[in-house]
């Protein structure tokens, strides 16, 4: 592979020095780069774009850009092993999935194997009837046809099949998605790229509205953000349109459920002074305006179905925007960072034999290389076009033996349109490839790998001490079937990694401050696994009744107690208050239907 080549220490540079990539053509539809990162923002964190009017984006991205659940966290519940109840907190003793006899040998005995997949709570299935003017729950129909994610017969929140990645650094990814489906070429309408030529934006010229298509490149984040907020488990119910979103949006005052800062980094000047969410005058349609060229707007005219030129352009105005504010969370300031610009004390010895490590026999820097750890950046990848023209592993997809190829084929999978996600891909070398990840920030992102098996980065350096837990069928990429580490090595690789975590993600200072948000945290119990059903409404009536958890509003200057790791949350370490996010205080959530 081309990839072998070992670069010195020295010559890994801090974060800092690599550019931004910018989409293209973006003048053409924005005019004001500051409301587009603040519309973006509160699109992002708002609860109301989810049909039950309590799923925003950062339900499943609000811990370091990752998740920081352990309850209803299983995406296959029906094929677990009785060992793991769905709805009960998961504990230190659930990973590895796969435990053996002797870790360090992958044809050791197998002590169990759950096959579990750990994923991120999302909405309960619900079929879309329409929505409630003024409000930010959707009506939804408890439809019986409906195959419902239940356990016990209640329909519980879905959860989606992988594990979620963090969205601090994404910027950098070509592709984004584990599989890569999230084109580098935005189209407007979905995920996928050029592969969908269906979606135009209507544009006023000459006072005509006319249709014309969208194609943006190095615009990924774009495109994976026109993904979640139709998918029905993720984050609406079965049958929302773009425009249908769209309407309610326009009508609710943007955050109406939660606190926003005064000192937030973004929205604090728009702050309501008075209660939750932005000022009255900061609706969504005067953040439109501000950020968006007024011929993607203006037109009072309506289309066929009854629709205005700014509900049917809000997929255009939803990515660009969610993208923007994406793109301003990068993370460059953890003493790794700090070492390489010229401070000789940001490292222990332990931490700098770890980048010796790291770049020697351990392999880890033939998929993890470069200033973000991830051959799948630009920075590596540099000129070989996106998904539709590159390889797999020339855009940094490889297969790690994680799992069985034929229990998820990463990026052997399909598009939507029935498309190959890597059309260029000869025979079967897509099968089972996986975007190499970024490791920065990962000590604070767990569970690990798409199936979220892993708890601790001792077991992921375990895994790769044994060569991956499914060789078989080819599943190994360059370097995995020639690691090489003894006892200390692991423990330097392990140290490297927790230095690659940023100050500023850590305490959540500028740009990571946010909002505050309910997020759900399993389901109550009437018994030990017995879900009780709320009947608080008709629509609800098969439904589970929710656990929440508060995550605090936080402004620039962030929090004084550190973020929790997965591995704390894990063992109850820091519910004491000397960790951020230790998911013990509860809150009261907007209303997910009408009484
Ligand atoms: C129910 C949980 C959930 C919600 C809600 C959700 N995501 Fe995600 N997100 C995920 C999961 C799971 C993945 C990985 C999916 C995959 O790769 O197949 C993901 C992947 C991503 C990625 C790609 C990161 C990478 O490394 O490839 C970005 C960016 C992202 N989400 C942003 C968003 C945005 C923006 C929204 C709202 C419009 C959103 N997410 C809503 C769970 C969620
Ligand atoms: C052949 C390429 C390859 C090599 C060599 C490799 N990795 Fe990985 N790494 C990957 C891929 C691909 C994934 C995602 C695999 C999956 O989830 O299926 C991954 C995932 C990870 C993760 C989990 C990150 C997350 O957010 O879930 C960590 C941590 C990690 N690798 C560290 C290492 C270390 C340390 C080494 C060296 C001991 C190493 N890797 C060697 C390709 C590689």
């Amino acid at each position: 592979m081309a990839l072998s080549i070992s670069i010195a220490a020295a010559q890994i540079p801090s974060l800092r020095t690599v550019p931004v990539p910018q989409p293209t053509g973006l003048d053409r539809y924005v005019r004001d780069n500051a409301a587009l990162t603040a519309l973006g923002k509160a699109l992002f964190w708002d609860v109301q774009v989810g049909s039950d009017g309590q799923t925003a984006c950062a339900t499943c991205h609000f811990h370091a850009g990752a998740d920081h659940r352990v309850r209803n966290m299983i995406a296959n519940p029906h094929s677990v092993a009785q060992t793991a109840v769905p709805n009960r907190a998961l504990t230190l003793a659930d990973f590895p999935f796969r435990k053996l006899v002797n870790p360090n040998d992958n044809r050791s005995a197998v002590e169990r194997d759950t096959r579990m997949v750990m994923g991120s709570a999302g909405v309960i299935q619900r079929k879309f009837m329409d929505i409630v003017a003024g409000n930010g729950f959707d009506d939804g129909s408890e439809e019986p046809g409906l195959t419902a994610f239940a356990i016990g017969g209640v329909k519980a929140r879905q959860v989606t099949a992988r594990n979620t990645p963090s969205v601090i650094n994404s910027v950098f990814w070509v592709v984004n998605f584990w599989d890569g489906r999230a084109s580098s070429v935005f189209t407007g309408g979905t995920p996928f790229g050029p592969a969908d030529s269906e979606w135009r934006a209507a544009v006023l010229r000459d006072g005509k509205l006319e249709r014309e298509a969208v194609r943006m490149d190095n615009a990924s984040l774009a495109s994976q953000a026109v993904g979640p907020a139709l998918n029905d488990v993720e984050m609406s119910y079965s049958g929302r349109s773009w425009p249908k979103l769209a309407r309610k949006m326009f009508a609710v005052a943007p955050l109406a459920h939660q606190r926003v800062s005064p000192a937030d980094s973004v929205l604090g000047e728009f702050a309501n002074a008075e209660g939750n969410g932005l000022a009255p005058e900061r609706s969504y349609e005067a953040l439109v305006r501000a950020a968006f060229r007024p011929e993607y707007w203006e037109s009072g005219e309506l289309d066929a179905d009854g629709y205005s030129q700014r509900e049917l352009n809000f997929p255009l105005f939803f990515g660009l925007a969610v993208q923007a504010y994406e793109s301003a969370l990068i993370s460059a300031d953890s003493p790794f960072d700090r070492f390489q610009e010229g401070d000789a004390s940001a490292l222990t010895a332990q931490e700098r034999d770890g980048i010796r490590v790291f770049q020697g026999g351990s392999e880890c820097h033939e998929c993890h290389q470069g200033p973000e750890f991830t051959a799948a950046s630009f920075t590596n990848v540099r000129g070989r076009g996106g998904r539709e023209t590159a390889t797999p592993a020339t855009l940094g997809f490889f297969r790690t033996g994680v799992s069985p190829v034929a229990e998820d084929l990463g990026g052997g999978g399909k598009d939507e349109f029935g498309n190959a996600l890597f059309p260029r891909a000869a025979g079967n070398n897509a099968r089972g490839v996986f975007k190499s990840p970024a490791l920065r920030n990962v000590e604070l992102t767990g569970p690990y790998f798409h199936d979220g098996s892993q708890a601790t980065l001792e077991q992921v350096v375990a895994f790769y001490g044994r060569g991956g837990d499914f060789p078989g069928d080819g599943n190994l990429g360059p370097g995995m079937n020639r690691i090489n580490m003894n006892a200390n090595d692991r423990l330097a690789i392990v140290a490297l990694m927790k230095a690659l975590t940023g100050e500023s993600v850590k305490f959540e200072r500028a740009p990571f401050d946010h909002p505050s948000l309910c997020v759900p945290v399993g389901h109550a119990e009437s018994a030990p696994g017995v879900l009780m059903v709320d009947d608080s409404s008709s629509a609800t009536r098969f439904s589970a009744v929710d656990r929440w958890a508060l995550v605090p509003a936080v402004g620039r200057e962030g929090n004084s107690a550190p973020l929790q790791t997965f591995e704390e949350l894990l063992s109850g370490i820091g519910s004491d208050g000397s960790r951020a996010h230790a998911m013990t205080e509860s809150c009261e959530p907007p209303p997910a239907s009408r009484p």
